[in-house]
């Protein structure tokens, strides 16, 4: 299976995609996740990502469009991967496409998880990491247990501003993505407002009506 996992910033695609990659044994590539270990390496690449993130700004697509095509080649990719956080642009969708039809394999589905503006600064800014496990939880909606809390990391554009120009991002170049997917039949929405659970069981059920739908 390749998919996409696509929404505004903190709908719950990092949370959701720890579980649909085991679910379908496929190679979770977050984007995020790989500029924040580059700033973490303290490279040149890290340290250009580190300001475009921190102001709540996209990276440049000639930096993250080589990025993803390298990591998609790679053997761990071959039978399957959730790209979670690209494409976030019109280029980097075109990129992508481009690249798969060159090697001659599709996407079987682009989920959209949406959850409402009005909720998405309580959800960032009350996100917090665990920088051993990586497991990702909420102050209030699923706070760390005990033995955690100590040592749990809140992320540098985790605050009330950075998240106003992520979102704002999100609207402007990253929306008019979906549908592009939309046309080609790949898209699936969910609604991504309810407790974890819930919303991976609307994920799996809507993945399962697309291959069925695919299949007849
Ligand atoms: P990235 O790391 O991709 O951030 P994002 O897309 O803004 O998404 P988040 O990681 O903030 O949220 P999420 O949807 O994964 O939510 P989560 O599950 O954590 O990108 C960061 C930056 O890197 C970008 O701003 C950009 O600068 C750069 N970048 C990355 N990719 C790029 C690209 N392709 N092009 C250019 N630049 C790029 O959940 C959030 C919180 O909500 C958590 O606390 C969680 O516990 C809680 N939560 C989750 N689900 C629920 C639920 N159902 N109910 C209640 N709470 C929930």
């Amino acid at each position: 299976m390749r998919m996409i996992l696509i929404g505004p910033p903190g709908a719950g695609k990092g949370t959701q995609a720890a579980n649909l990659v085991k679910r379908y044994q496929i190679t979770h590539i977050s984007t995020g996740d790989m500029f924040r270990s580059a700033v973490k390496a303290g490279t040149e690449f890290g340290t250009q990502a580190d300001a475009y993130m921190k102001a709540g700004d996209l990276v440049p697509d000639e930096i993250v469009i080589g990025m993803v095509l390298e990591r998609i080649a790679q053997p761990d990719c071959a039978a399957g991967f959730m790209l979670d956080g690209f494409p976030r642009t019109r280029a980097q969708a075109a990129a992508l496409d481009a690249a798969l039809k060159a090697a001659e394999v599709g996407l079987d589905a682009v989920v959209l998880i949406d959850v409402a503006d009005a909720l998405i600064e309580e959800r960032i800014t009350g996100r917090r990491s665990d920088p051993e496990t990586k497991t990702i939880y909420h102050l209030k909606y699923n706070p760390p247990p005990a033995e955690v809390a100590g040592r749990v990391v809140q992320r540098k554009d985790d605050t009330a501003e950075a998240c106003t120009a992520r979102l704002g991002k999100y609207h402007k170049e990253t929306a008019p993505v979906i549908p592009f997917y939309e046309e080609a039949g790949l898209l699936v929405r969910v609604d991504g407002v309810g407790a974890p659970d819930e919303v991976f069981v609307r994920i799996t059920t809507a993945l399962e009506a697309l291959r069925t739908q695919a299949a007849t």
